[in-house]
């Protein structure tokens, strides 16, 4: 494939004719002042660019009550031309039916400010992303921002629907959603001023891409003024390389942007829920890594000041790993305990502060119940936990948007709390288990602890290794 070695941005020279136009109006307001001779009304004018295809249309309007400058696209194909001149008609009808609604007086010693500037970023051959930035201004007050997309196939006469270029799974959008709370953690700019629930939610709903542009390395998102973080972000831009967002891309966008995709089998399936391969797909070899099953024993409820204390010996005996999802008011009672866990690298997971189904609460008690247990967790191992159960595996939406973190349930469930039985918990676990099964059990039985040993001999003779659930997510 070829791509255009740098984005060019037509940025700098808005920035000239935005320069010309303020010092235009500076002078012409100087000039008001002393009498009436305000020149108004609007101007026109086109220019050509070095993208090809591509002009540039810049309106200006200069009125007793507002000033606006609109800088827009013209392509030689009908259909972009007719849907970005509507985009930029409404744009303006906005801004026109809210300077109506302002006082008239006011704004004639102050006059609102329109403006409407483009970035054009080169894709492809005859693939742009055009970036619209609106702002307004009322009484020198009350900006509005906002940010509109079109990705356009001058070509074609075409516009390029984002939603075409990332695949239609849960697990992509599980995917993409991560991708972009890390990157957004890892920015100093961004990262303090995230809200993580408004960005889950956000990236579950149908127009979640209406915002992403491409460049020729990246796929951009941005997020308008308080959409996902607080108001001192402004609107945030996050790149993600084509690298990162190679595995969730359809087939036909890869092949399109020359990207190479893992392999079928390497893709990260939760819950070792294999999908079909396709069949024009063989298997390939991997002489490196020799099959291998994996399995996640997780333990809810604990810690307990006994049994979680023979677990832990036992799976230092195996040379397992397991994941803890705990109580935060039981991290409290024994913090040595929790330490010990986190200590010996099993995975932290948070259980709520006192086991409360979370589908009952309010949103200010579910909140309390997952950051006091994570405030808990942290403090007393230094170490954040990573995952998260709710008890009962209770969870509905609202919930789960205000997790903030991975939830995890289980696939095998051994049923020991019921019967106390360990015997029963092995029969269980060799009925059902599978490679990538997550197992459940809780370390406060005193017969749980008991059938750990039996269980961990059954499956490491069966070949499974012992992972995280992170890991058996992460594959
Ligand atoms: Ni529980």
């Amino acid at each position: 494939m070829k791509t255009t070695r740098l984005h060019d941005k037509i940025l700098i020279f808005m920035m000239i004719a935005g320069i010309a136009l303020s010092l235009f109006f500076f002078i012409k307001g100087d000039g008001a002042k002393h009498q009436d001779h305000h020149i108004k009304g609007k101007n026109e004018k086109m220019e050509h660019t070095k993208y090809s295809g591509v002009d540039i249309i810049t309106n200006t309007d200069d009125e007793e009550t507002y000033r606006s400058a609109i800088h827009y696209p013209k392509f030689q194909g009908e259909r972009l031309n007719r849907e970005i001149g509507q985009y930029v008609k409404s744009t303006e009808q906005k801004f026109h039916e809210e300077l109506g609604k302002g006082d008239q007086t006011f704004l004639k010693k102050r006059p609102a400010v329109f403006y409407l500037t483009f970035d054009i970023y080169p894709v492809m051959d005859h693939i742009y992303s055009i970036v619209f930035h609106e702002e307004s201004y009322y009484g020198g007050a009350n900006g509005n921002q906002r940010v509109k997309v079109f990705i356009v196939d001058v070509e074609n006469d075409q516009f390029i629907n984002q939603t075409e270029m990332i695949q239609n799974t849960e697990q992509a959008k599980e995917k993409l959603y991560h991708l972009l709370l890390n990157a957004f953690k890892q920015s100093k700019q961004y990262g303090p001023f995230l809200f993580e629930e408004e960005l889950e939610n956000k990236m579950k709903q149908d127009g979640a891409y209406a915002n992403m542009y491409l460049t020729n390395q990246s796929f951009v998102f941005i997020f308008d003024k308080y959409e996902v973080t607080a108001g001192a972000a402004g609107t945030p831009e996050i790149s993600l390389s084509y690298d990162q967002v190679k595995n969730i891309l359809t087939e036909k966008w890869a092949d399109r942007l020359s990207i190479i995709p893992d392999k079928p089998e390497d893709l990260t399936v939760p819950n070792g829920d294999r999908g079909n391969e396709s069949p024009s797909n063989p298997p390939a070899e991997k002489p490196s890594s020799p099959p291998s099953k994996r399995v996640a024993l997780t333990f809810d409820d604990g810690p307990h000041p006994q049994n979680t204390l023979k677990i832990l010996n036992l799976l230092k005996k195996y040379e397992a790993k397991a994941t803890f999802f705990m109580l935060g008011s039981r991290v409290d009672f024994y913090p040595d305990i929790a330490k010990k866990i986190a200590e010996e690298g099993n995975e932290l997971g948070n259980h709520t502060w006192d086991h409360k189904d979370l589908t009952t609460l309010n949103s200010a008690e579910i909140r309390k119940e997952i950051r006091d247990t994570n405030e808990m967790i942290k403090k007393t191992t230094g170490r954040e936990p990573t995952v998260f159960r709710p008890p009962y595996g209770a969870i509905n939406d609202q919930v789960k948007r205000m997790v903030g973190m991975p939830v995890v349930l289980w696939t095998v469930d051994t049923l020991d709390w019921q019967s106390h039985d360990p015997h029963a918990m092995l029969q269980i676990v060799k009925k059902n288990v599978k490679d990538g099964s997550i197992i459940l059990m809780h370390d406060i039985h005193e017969s749980t602890a008991e059938a750990v040993e039996p269980v961990l001999k059954y499956l490491k003779d069966e070949g499974y290794t012992f992972v995280t659930v992170s890991e058996l997510e992460q594959h």
